[in-house]
Formats: C-alpha cells, sequence, structure tokens
C-alpha cells in the first residue's frame, strides 16, 4: 500500500525546505548559479516567522554613527552570545550584514530613510551604535516580500502546503526528501542532489510563543535523524517584550523596536527597574541614571547606553525577576511606556504595526498609556552544526541556513542579527549547494524501502485503535517545556521534563487520528508531535548537562557563568534513537580577533 501511494516525484539540484527568509535567499542564490531548484513550504508563501523580526536587520552601515564598523557589531553580537558563538559565523555575518542590505534594497525593499536619504538604522539590545535598517516595525515582513519577488521572477519552483516528513540518503550522500500536500494528503517524492534546511525554529513545543503553527522543530528533527549533529540546543530565547493580555493573545511580539526608539520598561510602583539589573559586564557602557539614560538617548551627550536595552537575556530574566518578586503589572507582565517619551504622530509613524496591534487586539491606545508585557519563546540558539563558511552539515549534500542551524548566536541572539543572518547565511548554503550539485553527474539513487518505511510510518495514525489525541499531547508537552524547561531551570526540573516527555513520546506512539487524509490537521499535528518531542528532549537534556547560567540558559541551581563551561559547546547527535550529547571544545578564535573582544571593555 505504501510504495503505491506516492505517484508524484520531482527531480532537483537543489532543494530547499522552508520558505522564510534563508530558504528565500539560499533558493534565489542556488538559482541564480544555475541550479535546478525547487522550495517546499509547510504554509502559503510568504507566511514565515521571519515577518516577526519587525525592527529591522542589523548591519554595520555606519549611515547614523559612521564610527560603526563590523569590528564593532562582531564584538557586540559574541558579547551577547556570551562567546559561545562560533567566531567565524559571527566575523562573516558582521562582514557581509551591510552588503546583503544594499542588495535587498537593490530589489526593491523600501528602507525608512536619514534625512540625506540613506538607509535609516535604529538602536537595539546589546548593539553598540545603531545599525539596524528597517522599515518601521515591519522590516521582516518587506524582506519576505522582497525576496518573494526576487524568487518568483527567477522562476524558482515553489511548493505549498507540503510538509517534508523525512529527508532520503542514499550511501549516506542526501537524496531527497518525502513530504505530503496538506490538502490531499498525498506523498510526493523530490529527488534531490542536495538539500537547504531552512525550516525556522521550535517555538511551538512552547506554551508561550511568538512563533505561529509551522514552528515544530521539523528541520532540527529531521538533520538529527538524517545523522547531522545539533549544537546549543539548551539556548532558547525568551523576548522579552510580548504581548500578555487578553489572554488569548499572549505571546505576540511587542518590537525591540520600541525600546529602540526610546520606550522604557517600568514595574508596578513606576520604577524603571532595568537599572537594578546592570550585570558587571555591560557597567561599563550602561547608563546608572534615567538622567544619563535619557540624555544617551536625547542628544548622545552620555555615551553610556540606556539599560533597557541590555541583551534579550538580561532582560527577560529582569522581568522575570519583578514579576516575582510581586511588582509586576495586574496580568502577570511588566509596563512599556512610549506613550509619555513621544508623540501620538511619532508613535503611529515609527511603530504603526505595534499601535494597531494593540489596539485591535487589546483596545489599548499606545500613544496614550502603556502596555503590558511579558517574555515569550521567539528563538532557538541551538541547530544543526555547520561549517561556518559554506553551511554545510556533517551530512554531504546537506546544509542549513538560518534559525535551523546552530553556532552564530552561542548562547543568545542579539536582536536584529536574525534577519541579517538570514540573508548572509542563506546566500552562502544556496552558493554551495548549487557548487555541490554541479560536482554531481546525476541525481543520487532513489531507495524505495526508505520511501515506503517513511510513508507507512507516516500513515500510522490511521491504523491505530486508541484514543489518544495528538492536541492532548502537544498540549502537555507545552506546559512542562514552559514549566520546566522555560527562563530559569534547575536540575531536578530539567530530570522531571526529560521524564515527562519520555512518557509523552510513549503517548504519542499511540495517537490515533480519525478521517481520512484529505486536509486533516489532527493528522498533521501528530505527525509534527515527533518533531516537537525530539526537540524538546534535546533541550532539556543539554540544559542539564550544562551546570550553569549563561545567555539564554538560567540554572537556579547554578545561577553563576563557570569558566570550563565557557571553553565548550554541546553536540547531540542521535544514534539507535537514543540523544547523544558531547562537549567539544570552542574553536581557537585568531588573535587579531581575539584582541577586538578586549577593546572597548
Ligand atoms: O523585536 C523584534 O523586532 C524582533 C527582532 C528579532 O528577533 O531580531
Amino acid at each position: 500500500m505504501a510504495g503505491a501511494s506516492v505517484q508524484e516525484t520531482y527531480g532537483l539540484d537543489v532543494l530547499v525546505i522552508g520558505a522564510g527568509g534563508a530558504g528565500l535567499r539560499a533558493a534565489i542564490e542556488a538559482r541564480t548559479e544555475g541550479a535546478n531548484t525547487g522550495i517546499v513550504c509547510k504554509s502559503l508563501l510568504g507566511k514565515a516567522h521571519t515577518v516577526m523580526a519587525e525592527g529591522g536587520i542589523a548591519a554595520s552601515m555606519g549611515n547614523v554613527y559612521p564610527e560603526d564598523n563590523w569590528q564593532v557589531h562582531f564584538r557586540d553580537t559574541m558579547r551577547g552570545g556570551k562567546m559561545l558563538n562560533h567566531w567565524r559565523m559571527a566575523q562573516i555575518h558582521a562582514q557581509e550584514a551591510p552588503a546583503r542590505v544594499e542588495e535587498l534594497e537593490e530589489w526593491g525593499a523600501l528602507f525608512d530613510r536619514t534625512v540625506d536619504g540613506r538607509i535609516l538604522q535604529r538602536d537595539f539590545g546589546g548593539h553598540r551604535y545603531a545599525r539596524l535598517a528597517h522599515v518601521g516595525d515591519r522590516t521582516g515582513l518587506e524582506m519576505i516580500r522582497t525576496l518573494q519577488h526576487r524568487a518568483i521572477s527567477l522562476d524558482i519552483e515553489v511548493f505549498m502546503e507540503c510538509t517534508v516528513v523525512a529527508l532520503l540518503l542514499d550511501d549516506g550522500h542526501i537524496a531527497g526528501a518525502v513530504a505530503y500536500w496538506r490538502d490531499s494528503g498525498r506523498f510526493v517524492v523530490f529527488r534531490a542532489k542536495t538539500v537547504i534546511l531552512a525550516t525556522g525554529g521550535i517555538g511551538k513545543a512552547y506554551r508561550v510563543t511568538s512563533n505561529s503553527w509551522e514552528y515544530t522543530g521539523d528541520g532540527h528533527a529531521l538533520a538529527l535523524w538524517a545523522g547531522a549533529e545539533l549544537i546549543d540546543m539548551e539556548f532558547v530565547q525568551f523576548h522579552p517584550t510580548a504581548m500578555v493580555w487578553p489572554l488569548s493573545v499572549r505571546g505576540i511580539l511587542v518590537t525591540e523596536g520600541v525600546r529602540g526608539d526610546g520606550g522604557v520598561l517600568r514595574n508596578r510602583d513606576g520604577r524603571r527597574f532595568m537599572f537594578d539589573y546592570i550585570p558587571p559586564v555591560f557597567a561599563a557602557e550602561t547608563a546608572e541614571t534615567e538622567e544619563e539614560a535619557d540624555r544617551w538617548y536625547l542628544d548622545r551627550s552620555s555615551a553610556r547606553r540606556t539599560p533597557d536595552l541590555l541583551p534579550r537575556d538580561e532582560v527577560a530574566r529582569a522581568i522575570t525577576s519583578e514579576v516575582k518578586a510581586g511588582r509586576g503589572s495586574p496580568h502577570g507582565g511588566v509596563f512599556l511606556d512610549i506613550a509619555s517619551r513621544h508623540d501620538a504622530a511619532y508613535i503611529r509613524r515609527r511603530l504603526p504595526s505595534m499601535y494597531q496591534q494593540f489596539k485591535e487586539l487589546a483596545d489599548v491606545d499606545i500613544t496614550a498609556g502603556p502596555m503590558e508585557v511579558g517574555p515569550t519563546c521567539h528563538y532557538v540558539m541551538g541547530g544543526a552544526r555547520v561549517d561556518p563558511d559554506t553551511a554545510a552539515t556533517t551530512v554531504p549534500g546537506l546544509y542549513a541556513a538560518g534559525e535551523v542551524a546552530g553556532g552564530m548566536h552561542g548562547a543568545n541572539r542579539l536582536g536584529g542579527n536574525s534577519l541579517g543572518d538570514l540573508l548572509v547565511f542563506g546566500r552562502r548554503a544556496g552558493l554551495s549547494a548549487a557548487e555541490h550539485a554541479r560536482r554531481l553527474p546525476s541525481l543520487p539513487a532513489l531507495d524505495q524501502a526508505q520511501v515506503d518505511a517513511n510513508v507507512a510510518a507516516a500513515l500510522a495514525p490511521f491504523e491505530r485503535a486508541g484514543r489518544e489525541n495528538p492536541y492532548s499531547i502537544q498540549s502537555d508537552l507545552q506546559q512542562t517545556m514552559q514549566d520546566l524547561v522555560g527562563i530559569v531551570r534547575t536540575g531536578e526540573e530539567l530530570g522531571r521534563a526529560i521524564e515527562e516527555i519520555a512518557a509523552l513520546r510513549q503517548r504519542a506512539a499511540a495517537v490515533a487520528v480519525v478521517g481520512n487524509r484529505h486536509y486533516n490537521p489532527g493528522w498533521h499535528l501528530a505527525l509534527d508531535l515527533r518533531n516537537m518531542l525530539l526537540v524538546a528532549e534535546c533541550v532539556a537534556l543539554a540544559a542539564l548537562e550544562r551546570q550553569e547560567s549563561r545567555g539564554g540558559h538560567t540554572r537556579d541551581d547554578f545561577p553563576k557563568p563557570d569558566a570550563f563551561w565557557a571553553t565548550v559547546n554541546l553536540v547531540l547527535r542521535e544514534t539507535g534513537g537514543e540523544i547523544v550529547a558531547n562537549q567539544q571544545p570552542l574553536p581557537p578564535m585568531p588573535p587579531d580577533l581575539a584582541a577586538l573582544l578586549e577593546e572597548g571593555n
């Protein structure tokens, strides 16, 4: 039955899985290199988490601060990532991001402008200078619009509403993928010389998240099952500011651009509490008083930045502490105030989406009063371990770019660095995959047994008679991750999470779905659950292993950074159904780059 159910097959040089910024940029490059390229995406084209990077693209163009340069951006990125980033990725990113922004402009992106007509750049957390090229608070959307237009004009084939369930291998080399159409439930085989994973993140494993339904860790799981390695999975980013009320919209992002444009955080007592949470490493460059912070914001007569714009891990932890101490807002967040800082016209011009979002979803006028905000699971720093220059994983023919790739951001990503990452490493992945495909004389062999086994596994939920349903398992998983593997963790909680995930996996193996294969969301979720459970286990295992606090990984039982853990990344592999974690020493940094990290401290 299974073999007969696949009638549709395509052959490609480069198959890109995912159509967010990284996937589109990779496909554009591969196609421009002459590769026969296709993009498969789970959702409709254009619906990508990239649009949730609202505030801008970090690139040291120096349009607002001429003293900005790639070296300072490199230093900021490494310090934000608590030095666990792969130095070469951070270097390439800082060096290439400006060219990628300019290229986006050539392709039609309409950025906000300085008075003399250059691309305007705004402040963001952890960046020494205002360096985020932006389009109001809709930068990700403009990026997707531009890349999509470019991709379509290059005749790249797009397979929409199609979900990949497995990668195919030919003697250890990538050979393609098996997928199903979400509307008909029919299976399709993509034979391919190379595959680029660009599937984004894992946010849907958490209860409160800025991610939408697509982000179930698919690429992370596909990479592991194909034999690739994951790195830094313990580091999950909780963006400090999301809506907390009404409950139905809890987790929806409130861009860091609000603070970049002068918004400040206050607790229930009106206190600007971030002044109480300045860590020693940022003390020299952070204002100590409101007056000084405001001088920095208004006329830069102070060189020291406001603590409202400390890196995200610091701000998310501070908000959590304020709420725990009983100084939060009525609905369990804190207040974000821009109304008292700017006039209404300015706010509506700079932050049109935020204005509309709060008005429509919460009946709050952000030009007249504060927003209630709290942390939301936004991004995973961990992902497939890749070669920094080529984006190649350890599986020949398999590449990864964007959020599904690890290494670039270390223990914590700076806001705005994801859009740069997507462009820089998306392009490199497309280039490398096209080059690799050129070297192969023909498509790798198709192993029908692999296809059949994957189709049979995907159809198994229809054959079962049990009563387990995927929605309740996903809900239980989200609660476990939120409660036990969240912003602050302990060894005891992580151990419990691992046990609970194992129990959920057993339940998932008994999931039964009703109905047929035609647009059946219960079945789709049953398949996504396999990925979510696997990545959840990876996060919890790595978090248990790392006995220290660093960036997006805070252990209450090991509250400080530790000198040993500053020297290693955790690398995960799947062998015989088990996830194994290994410590891997950080790659040695060249002395000239290491010297940059000392400057300005
Ligand atoms: O806050 C934001 O606009 C998000 C940006 C990002 O995640 O890079």
